[in-house]
């Protein structure tokens, strides 16, 4: 039986999925389960590309009425609350599941700026203004106004304006923008480098006065009914940097603690767990780094975070995504954590892994899980921030991310990002969550109807950190009721 739960498995990984230990039970009570696991697969990837994780309710089954010893249809599934027989319901986005490749050509990085402009402009089009193009504004007659799409080039600070180089898919052009208009002024400041805008502007000569200027941002109210919804709690984590001599393995074996002996209430019904990134120190990752390091192989940090995790309680489903620490490639987007280490992290083949960003669904919430690279261009480049500040400030930046509906507005900053033919950074779908990490200061707050978070970390402050100024959050969960959106910050000591 253990022989067959193991080749289960290993199948299941080589082929790139993950399985539920409800579907492996019901498998190894099955006449020849390995053609079955087998055929499975081969109807999802044909008919469902975006499950990830096979549970009891996609089997296939030969024999008629096999499936009815289970006992379980789908629309009783439905009508459950959680029990014993609960099931998860994860949908990864396909999109961030693939490793790219670029040739470094000219091509690909011009397709990706167009991507980027055309995801951008479909979104500031919603809003329901008249745009036109540059040229065909070019040809219009002293004191024109109308509004444009366009993408920042360059920035200009003079004593009396500042001069914004723009361009669209039409051509190039400056844009002016008057001093005496504070409220204007405070938008253009917010302007970042590659980021794509709206403007209204009046036509003078050969250049445009700006008159007002708005990021393609969220609808105040997006929200559509309610969709099925169960009671189940999402525990967001991140940063936890095992390997490190910093790592607060006390403080996490506080938290493993709690979610196993907790008789709060909402201890039970946690269901999922996401860690977006930095599970590991790594090795390399910063000069001398091996100073700071409690395990100085890779291998070694990944046994030792599987370990850890293995503490868990089997019925919380762990989702994992990479961050700039992990041994994967460092641009992003970023692929999810590869098959070598995950054998070594996840010997029962029960974690999923996913790809940063990776937007997910769980119980039909939509997660945008992002480690947060970007994060630190943003604070170099926006006034009056910094990582002294950012305890304050983290809630202003992920709502400037959601404004700019893009993780990475600057391009060929500190963060970089591989030019693939779609712009998988822009946010094309509003999410109901959108979970962050790397800055290590944790923050729950809200904007527009979306839940925004950053899940601090379990690292104590690093001798960079205190150079820069940043006090991390350590220590610190985020607790999430998926039906109702309420937040729990929790901390651990
Ligand atoms: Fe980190």
């Amino acid at each position: 039986m253990e022989n067959l739960r193991k080749k289960i498995i290993e199948i299941v990984l080589a082929e790139g999925y993950n399985i539920t230990a409800e579907a492996i039970n019901i498998l190894e009570r099955l006449d020849n389960p390995i053609e079955k696991l087998k055929k499975t697969i081969e109807k999802l990837r044909r008919e469902m590309p975006s499950v990830l994780v096979i549970g009891s309710e996609h089997l296939v089954y030969n024999e008629p009425g096999e499936r009815i010893l289970e006992g379980v249809s789908e629309t009783e599934v439905e009508e459950k609350e959680v029990t014993a027989e609960w099931s998860p319901r994860i949908e990864v986005d396909e999109r961030f599941q693939k490793q790219y490749r670029i040739r470094g050509e000219a091509s690909e990085f011009q397709n990706y700026f167009k991507s980027r402009y055309m995801k951008l402009k479909r979104i500031l089009e919603e809003r329901g203004e008249r745009y036109i193009r540059i040229t065909d504004l070019m040809k219009a007659p002293r004191n024109s106004e109308a509004f444009l799409i366009v993408m920042l080039l360059d920035k200009k600070d003079y004593q009396n304006s500042i001069i914004l180089m723009v361009e669209d898919d039409s051509g190039q052009t400056r844009l002016i923008i008057s001093k005496k208009d504070t409220e204007l002024l405070k938008k253009a400041e917010k302007v970042l480098p590659d980021q794509v805008f709206g403007v209204r502007v009046t036509k003078i000569n050969n250049t445009f006065l700006v008159k007002d200027l708005f990021l393609p941002d969220v609808p105040l109210k997006h929200k559509t009914i309610e969709k099925y919804l169960r009671d189940v709690y999402v525990v967001l984590l991140s940063d936890l940097h095992i390997g490190s001599k910093k790592f607060r393995k006390d403080y996490f074996e506080s938290f493993l603690d709690w979610i196993n002996r907790s008789r709060d209430s909402e201890v039970k019904k946690i269901k999922y767990i996401v860690i977006a990134g930095d599970l590991v120190d790594g090795v390399g990752v910063f000069p001398r780094q091996e100073d700071e390091l409690e395990y100085n192989s890779i291998n070694q940090q990944i046994e030792e975070a599987g370990k850890i995790l293995s503490e868990i309680p089997r019925e919380m489903k762990i989702l994992i995504s990479a961050g700039n620490h992990e041994p994967v490639s460092k641009a992003i987007p970023q692929p999810p954590l590869p098959l070598e280490y995950r054998k070594i992290l996840d010997k029962n083949g029960e974690y999923i892994f996913i790809g940063n960003p990776c937007y997910v669904k769980l119980e039909d919430r939509l997660l945008l899980v992002y480690h947060g690279q970007s994060l630190d261009d943003m604070i170099q480049y926006l006034p009056n921030i910094s990582y002294t500040t950012l305890s304050r400030d983290i809630g202003v930046l992920l709502e400037m991310i959601l404004k700019y509906r893009h993780l990475t507005p600057i391009y060929g900053e500190n963060t970089s990002i591989l030019p693939t033919p779609e712009d998988l950074l822009v946010i094309d779908e509003i999410p109901d969550i959108i979970h962050t990490g790397h800055v290590h200061v944790a923050y729950a707050g809200g904007y527009r109807e979306v839940l925004l978070v950053n899940s601090g970390t379990w690292q104590d402050q690093t001798s960079f950190q205190r150079e820069i100024g940043l006090e991390p959050t350590v220590g610190t969960a985020i607790l999430i009721n998926l039906k109702t959106l309420t937040v729990r910050l929790k901390k651990f000591s």
